[in-house]
C-alpha cells in the first residue's frame, strides 16, 4: 500500500512536472483563430482533417515528398516547437538551410510574410490541440524546458 502510493507520487511528478513547462509557447493560443488559418493557408496540402496527402512516404518525381499528416499518424509531434516553427516560418529548404542541410529539395513553403509569427503558433497549438493527450504528452517531452 505505502509503496504503491509512492511510486504513483513519483509517476505523477514524473509526468506533470517535467513536461508541464515545456513547450510553453503552444498554451494560451488562440485555437479558433488557429484553426481558421490552418483551414486557408494549410489543408490545401495536409488535409482537411490533417490526414496528409496520399503514400506521403513515397517521394515524387522531383523528389520532393508530399504533405505529411499533422495528425497522430504523421510525425509532427516527434519535433520540437522551434524546428516546427521554423519549418513553417522559413519553409523546408529554409529550416534545414538553418540547421546546416543545404541540398534539400522540400515542397513546403515559407509562411514568412503570409502569417505573423503569432499566427504560426496559433496554427500549431490547433494542430497540437487534435492529438490525444498521450501523444500531447510525448510532444512537450521533446521540448527542453526553457
Ligand atoms: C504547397 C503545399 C503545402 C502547404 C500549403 C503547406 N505545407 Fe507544410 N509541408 C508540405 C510538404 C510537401 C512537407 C513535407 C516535408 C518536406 O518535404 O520538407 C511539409 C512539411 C511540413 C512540416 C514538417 C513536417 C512535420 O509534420 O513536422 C510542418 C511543421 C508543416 N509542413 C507545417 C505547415 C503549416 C503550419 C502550413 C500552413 C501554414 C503548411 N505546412 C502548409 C507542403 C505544404
Amino acid at each position: 500500500m505505502g509503496r504503491c502510493r509512492v511510486k504513483r507520487l513519483v509517476t505523477v511528478l514524473l509526468l506533470s512536472g517535467t513536461p508541464a513547462f515545456a513547450g510553453h509557447e503552444l498554451f494560451d493560443r488562440d485555437l479558433v483563430a488557429g484553426q481558421t488559418l490552418y483551414q486557408d493557408h494549410c489543408a490545401a496540402c495536409h488535409g482537411a482533417n490533417l490526414e496528409g496527402q496520399p503514400d506521403w512516404r513515397v517521394p515524387n518525381d522531383d523528389g520532393t515528398l508530399p504533405a505529411p499528416p499533422h495528425d497522430e499518424t504523421g510525425h509532427t509531434w516527434h519535433h520540437d516547437n522551434q524546428l516546427l516553427f521554423e519549418y513553417t516560418k522559413l519553409g523546408g529548404r529554409g529550416a534545414l538551410a538553418a540547421r546546416g542541410v543545404s541540398d534539400f529539395n522540400s515542397a513546403m513553403p515559407a509562411f514568412d510574410g503570409v502569417v505573423t509569427d503569432d499566427e504560426v503558433w496559433d496554427i500549431l497549438a490547433y494542430i497540437r490541440s487534435t492529438w490525444p493527450e498521450r501523444v500531447q504528452e510525448i510532444h512537450a517531452s521533446r521540448n527542453p524546458k526553457h
